[in-house]
């Protein structure tokens, strides 16, 4: 090895770098290529190695050339890269650009829960005449649940209305929303219009009209003078509202500890209309709640004077009145989150 030759093999890898570098398509052959010639163990090194085996005095001439060799090769590598990685930059910019004409990704509609529904359409009628609405509490006391509504501990009439008890004494989840009745009367003066919203729990065998978790609506109406026939007349209303003007309606005598007299009001099969079918057992009439005027003894135990207040209770279930009036044979689909259930309710 001479300094003749040294010098060749530099320029020679400094050429065949250069035209290698036009040959690169991208900043990361750029790189590899910079690895290859420039780096610890590259090629530039590699020539180097033979400057061991030169007369002292060629080495310096050498070194500069090397020097030379390398300044040369580190700007052709940054110059290429400059130019590759702005081309990949416009290519990116250019394939990444938003159309802004494109359709959207539609999005998908939500809508109320049918009980949801029901409870607002039943809030909406009863607003209509004078009807406010109240929030009242899930979880009860046992007075507040059975004994203020003058159902006394161990009566009968608790088998009706066999509740869950949560882990706190004296504290059981609501089997209906007629506690809410206490509630109102013990907070607002009469005159009282409320409609109480809300879900109730029961412990009962689940079955196609039965739930263990479901919703009602009451509704309380105290003032002076209050009567069965304003009972009659405004369910009337609210079944011509919800159901259909002309609907035929009926009371039928019923039972509940914290109403007397108690009925039960029935609207005309809205499947038969009348003549009798499986829908309505063949008695043509459909049961859509239950009613009574308040019963004194639970006024007085509100602090109401029953000689000089009355009024009337009703409970309903929204469930049963979204039942009927869309056809749904079964209780159980409001509370299994089935989106082909509930999508059809938009
Ligand atoms: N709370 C009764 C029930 O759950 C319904 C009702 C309410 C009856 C108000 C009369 C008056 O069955």
């Amino acid at each position: 090895m001479n300094l003749d030759d040294l010098s060749r093999d530099l320029e020679t890898l400094a050429e065949e770098t250069a035209s290698a570098l036009a040959g690169a398509s991208d900043v990361a052959a750029v790189e590899a290529l910079e690895l290859d010639v420039l780096g610890k163990k590259g090629r530039l090194t590699g020539v180097l190695r033979g400057i061991g085996a030169l007369p002292a005095d060629d080495r310096p001439k050498v070194g500069a050339i090397a020097n030379r060799v390398r300044a040369t090769i580190e700007a052709a590598v940054a110059e290429r890269r400059t130019i590759l990685g702005s081309a990949e930059l416009d290519a990116r910019l250019r394939a990444e650009t938003i159309d802004v004409t494109m359709p959207g990704r539609p999005i998908r509609r939500g809508s109320l829960h049918p009980s949801i529904e029901s409870m607002a359409e039943i809030a909406r009628i009863f607003a209509q005449f004078g009807f406010v609405t109240y929030e009242t509490p899930e979880i009860e006391t046992d007075e507040y649940n059975f004994q203020d509504l003058n159902i006394p501990q161990d009566h009968p009439a608790r088998d009706l209305w066999d509740t869950l008890y949560v882990d706190i004494p004296g504290r059981l989840l609501r089997t209906h929303t007629s506690p809410g009745q206490i509630h109102v009367m013990r907070t607002v003066k009469p005159p009282i219009r409320a409609i109480l919203p809300g879900r109730c729990f029961r412990y009962e065998a689940i079955d196609a009209s039965h739930g263990t978790e479901f919703f009602q609506v009451e509704g309380l109406m105290i003032d002076e003078g209050t009567t069965l026939g304003d009972l009659r007349g405004l369910l009337d209303e609210f079944a011509h509202a919800m159901f259909g003007a002309g609907k035929k309606t009926r009371f039928r005598p019923g039972y509940y500890p914290f109403t007397e007299p108690s009925v039960a009001f029935d609207v005309e099969c809205l499947v038969c209309g009348g003549p009798g079918c499986p829908a309505c057992g063949r008695s043509g009439w459909m049961t859509i709640l239950g009613a009574g005027m308040v019963h004194p003894v639970v006024l007085r135990n509100c602090g109401l004077d029953p000689e000089r207040y009355q009024g009337f209770a009703f409970g309903m279930g929204p469930e049963r009145i979204a039942m009927l009036r869309h056809r749904i044979n079964d209780i159980r689909l409001f509370l299994e989150n089935d989106l082909r259930f509930l999508g059809q309710f938009r």
